[in-house]
Parts: structure tokens; sequence; C-alpha cells
């Protein structure tokens, strides 16, 4: 045997054991201000938008949504399902050596929503950054903090979602101001030696930019351009429906499981029947798929890790269950997260 072979196999023996991310702390939150379909109705009516409830309902799912207050920002609803989650995982936030935020509706053009919500939690010295990926920003950043976390860069990682989506609404554009809502949800990630995050992918196309965008910006202290939420429903809901289908079977087959083995779908909540769609290609029942779309609307980055909260915090999802989390949104991007809880 050369000398030459063994020293080759040696290292990998030595190799240290991989790093893996677990999520051990969940938490969120929603304005207090709930708006059920027939409040929004009657109100939109005093301003001569005719819609109806039974149209919301029928096309979407949606019976209700948070708005927050005209003074309350993404930060601060963040920073409530940040401290929930740290309770949550017995975590102080002092030990936390990393934020990501995603959100398409931050306090401010800069500093980051992160860096105010590390701010308010009275630490220094983390990581703290925004993810802007829209409805899919929850999975790019829980995949950004995971791939951190791996190259033992961090050990804990606070990866928030949230939105004050009704800052960017057309209160007359009864095609888009009906389905959106405001909240904040938050996850816990910390390094162990076992998954925790299984696989994850991420994808964008850019050619798509146009069919969900806000395109106002600023310009000599002016708003250029229109700076409320525009969308074409129909041409969202097909991309949507194939590439969530694609995302789900690619890290399906990066773990090397079938969709079977999937005990809870945690799908972006924008339309209940993208999500029932998404299931049933899968061959899931309705009753595997985490559903609160029905009461938040779609929160956009925040509604994965409002659903996954809730669904912990009611004892639908248990330790040991495994969780496909799917997000699709404006950019166009879309991504999956398949997840040991
Ligand atoms: O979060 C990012 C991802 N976003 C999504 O996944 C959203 C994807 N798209 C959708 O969920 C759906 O396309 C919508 C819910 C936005 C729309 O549902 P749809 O079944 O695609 O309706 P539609 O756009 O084809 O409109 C059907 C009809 C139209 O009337 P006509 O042309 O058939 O006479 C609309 O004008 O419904 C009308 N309509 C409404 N009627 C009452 C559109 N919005 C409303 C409304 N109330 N709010």
């Amino acid at each position: 045997m050369s000398s030459r072979h063994e020293a080759t196999a040696q290292p990998s023996a030595c190799a240290p054991s991989p790093i893996y991310s677990r999520i051990v702390g969940t938490g969120s939150y929603l304005p207090p201000k709930r708006w059920s379909n027939e409040e929004l109705v009657a109100w939109l009516a005093e301003r001569g938008v005719e819609t109806s409830s039974e149209w919301i309902v029928e096309r979407t799912g949606i019976q209700a949504r948070h708005f927050a207050d005209p003074d309350v920002t993404a930060s601060d609803l963040g920073l409530v399902a940040a401290q929930r989650a740290l309770e949550a995982a017995g975590i102080a936030a002092s030990d936390v050596d990393l934020i990501i935020c995603a959100t398409s509706t931050p306090d401010m053009v800069f500093p980051s929503t992160a860096c105010l919500i590390q701010q308010k939690l009275g630490v220094h010295g983390s990581a703290a950054f925004d993810l802007q990926a829209v409805c899919s920003g929850f999975v790019y950043a829980l995949t950004v903090a995971d791939a951190m976390i791996r190259t033992g860069a961090v050990k804990r990682a606070l990866v928030i979602g949230s939105e004050v989506f009704s800052r960017i609404l057309d209160f007359k554009d009864r095609t888009t101001c009906v389905l959106f809502g405001d909240g904040a949800g938050a996850v816990v990630l910390q390094a162990s030696d076992r998954p925790g995050i299984v696989a994850s992918r991420l994808h964008a196309d850019g050619q798509h930019a146009n069919i969900l965008c806000t395109p106002g910006t600023f310009r000599g202290g002016e708003v250029l351009g229109d700076p409320t939420l525009k969308m074409d429903g129909q041409a969202v809901f097909k991309l949507a429906v194939n590439v969530l289908d694609q995302v789900a079977h690619e890290v399906l087959g990066a773990a090397g499981r079938q969709a079977d083995s999937i005990d809870w779908l945690v799908p972006h909540q924008a339309n209940i029947r993208i999500m029932q769609g998404t299931a049933r290609k899968l061959k899931l029942p309705n009753s595997r798929v985490v559903t609160t779309v029905d009461q938040h609307g779609n929160t956009s980055a925040a509604s994965i890790p409002l659903a996954l909260d809730q669904a912990i915090r009611s004892g639908q999802i248990q330790p040991g269950q495994s969780l496909l989390l799917e997000g699709v949104g404006g950019g166009f991007t879309w991504g999956a997260v398949l997840i040991d809880y």
C-alpha cells in the first residue's frame, strides 16, 4: 500500500464534523387592527371602489388582514416577532451574531431595518442587513443564514420577515388592495451537529420584473414614478404554480426524499388556490398545508414565518416533523427550504 494513498485518506477521517443549522425558536406579531373583508369592502365603497367579500374569499381565500397604524414601521413589527422568537429559543439578543430582515417595506432607504431592529433590541456588534426578495424574502434569508452558519462564520442568527405592505397599496386599485396585509415573523437559527435545514434552492428571473413591482423611486427629493404596488395577477398566478412545483422537486431531489415524506407544506400565503394547487401537484392533502392566508392576507416576506410560528405554537407542527417552506414573488423570485424541525 503506498503511503501516498494513505496520506490522502487520512485527512477525511480526521475532518471536522459538518455544521448544520436548526430552528430553535419562532415568533410572530400582527398589528392589532384587524380588517375583515366586510370592513374593508365598506371602507372602499365609501371611496368609490367596488368589491365584495364573496369575490375576495372565492378568488383568494382571504377573510381578513391586519393593517399597522400610520406611525408603526417594519422594524416595530419585526422587533416584537424577534423578541418572541428569542424568548421561545431561550436565547439572549446579545448571543445572536447575525440579524437578517427580509422586507420590501423598510423603515428607511437606509440604514437597514435589521440595523434598526438590532438597535431596538439594545444590542451591538452583530452583523445585520436587509434582504430584498419580496415575497420570497424569507426563504432567501433563511438560506443565506443557513449558509453562513454552515461555514462557521456565525453560530446564531435571527431571521426576520417584516412588512407594512399597506404603505405601498393603491386603495383605488381593487385588484391589489384587497390582497395584502401587515405583519412579521422570525426564527432563531442555531448551529448544530445535525440538520435542521436539510436542503434549499433559490431562483430568480428578472425578465418578469414588470408583472409584480412597485416602480416608484426618488430623485431630487421627489417621488419619481408610481410608488404603489402593481400586479398582473393572472401572469403571477400561472408562473407561481409552475415554479413552486419545480423547486419543490428540486429540494426533495437534493435531499433524496419523496414528496410523501413532507409532514407540512408551509407555503407563501398569497392565494389559497395557489397553495392548494401546489399541494395537489405534490399529492399532499390540504390538511397538510399550513394555512393562515384566510386571517392574514398576503404579508409578503412575513407570511411564511408568521404561518410557521402559528403552526408551531398551536401544536400543529411537532418536533421531528419534516417541513417544506416555499416562497414566490416579485423579481420574479422563488425558492424552497426543506427542514427537519
Ligand atoms: O405575493 C406574490 C405572489 N402573488 C400572487 O401569488 C398573486 C397571484 N394572483 C392571484 O392570486 C390572482 O390572479 C388574483 C387573486 C390577483 C386575481 O384572481 P383571478 O381569478 O386571476 O381574477 P382576474 O384577475 O382574472 O379577474 C377576474 C375578474 C375581472 O373582471 P372581468 O374582467 O372578468 O369582468 C376583474 O376585474 O374579477 C375582477 N376583479 C374584482 N372584482 C371584485 C378583480 N379584482 C376584483 C375585486 N373585486 N377586488
